[in-house]
């Protein structure tokens, strides 16, 4: 993968990690880990650009106390995330690196600048209902694939074809670079804000994105359904839920405060 600069911010803080981790996600940004040692608990924001940071900071609705700034590299601010393999889902393991792991799907994430390491609960959920409902030789859209972390599953599932799709550019390049690293074919990533680049039916659609940019989406979703076509939602918190009533939902699962609802048209 590419080595580039990036910067990591440092700050104590004292709230509830799930309280932090929903905010952030809420806000758009992934990428952060946290540290705990003697002197306390730290979050760390990563990014290329410190400004970019430090708006994320100045929207945060809790107590931070900033330590201080420095540089790091893409694969440095992974490793601090995940450094072991481990269980995504029920047989299927994530591999930051090379061990010899023996389950039936092994997927190999360098995450980096991109959401999808496989640990927070709404990529699990997204996961869980694709290895329920992708039959093999299914055409899949991944719709918001940051990492591609999805599409790689859907393939490794028997997707006969994936497209990935993000309208962010960082996550298009590391999404590309995952692919490759899991050695896979017929796996196309580009860049689209939601549907406007996307052409062809889909058997199955897949998005984990924030409610209300999901309901932006489904809008236009039935467009690029096969007949009896089905949709995996992810991302929904609790508060959001009641916006998707009206739809025709085949299973509904949660996880803390996230959902994830499995729709057909
Ligand atoms: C929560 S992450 C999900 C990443 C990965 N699919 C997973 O499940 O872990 C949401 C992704 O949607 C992308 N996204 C947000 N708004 C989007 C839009 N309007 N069009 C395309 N992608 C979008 C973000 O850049 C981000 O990579």
């Amino acid at each position: 993968m590419s080595s580039k600069i990036f910067y990591e911010r440092v700050y104590k803080f004292n709230d509830d990690y799930d309280l932090v981790s929903e905010t952030l996600f809420e806000l758009g940004f992934s990428n952060f880990y946290t540290l705990e040692n003697d002197e306390g608990v730290f979050l760390i924001l990563v990014s290329d650009k410190p400004k970019k940071i430090i708006e994320i900071e100045q929207k945060l609705p809790f107590n931070i106390e900033f330590v201080e700034q420095r540089e790091t590299s893409s694969e440095e601010w992974v490793k601090n995330i995940i450094s072991k393999p481990f269980e995504f889902i029920d047989g299927v393991y994530i591999d930051p690196d090379h061990h010899d792991i023996d389950a039936d799907i092994v997927i190999k994430i360098i995450p980096g600048l991109a959401f999808g390491t496989g640990l927070h609960a709404t990529t699990k959920l997204a996961g869980e209902m694709l290895k329920k409902y992708l039959k093999p030789g299914m055409k899949v859209l991944d719709l918001g694939c940051g990492s591609g972390i999805l599409s790689i599953l859907a393939k490794k599932l028997g997707a006969s074809k994936v497209v990935g799709v993000d309208n962010d550019k960082i996550a298009v390049e590391v999404a590309n670079e995952n692919i490759e690293l899991n050695k896979i074919s017929d796996v196309e990533i580009k860049e689209s804000d939601l549907l406007k680049n996307v052409k062809g039916k889909f058997d199955l659609i897949v998005s984990n994105i924030i409610a209300e940019i999901l309901i932006e989406a489904l809008k236009k979703m039935p467009e690029y359904l096969e007949d009896g076509g089905i949709v995996i939602l992810s991302g929904i918190i609790d508060s959001k839920l009641d916006l998707f009533k009206n739809l025709n939902i085949i299973e509904h699962r949660r996880s803390g405060e996230w959902n994830s609802l499995v729709i057909k048209f």
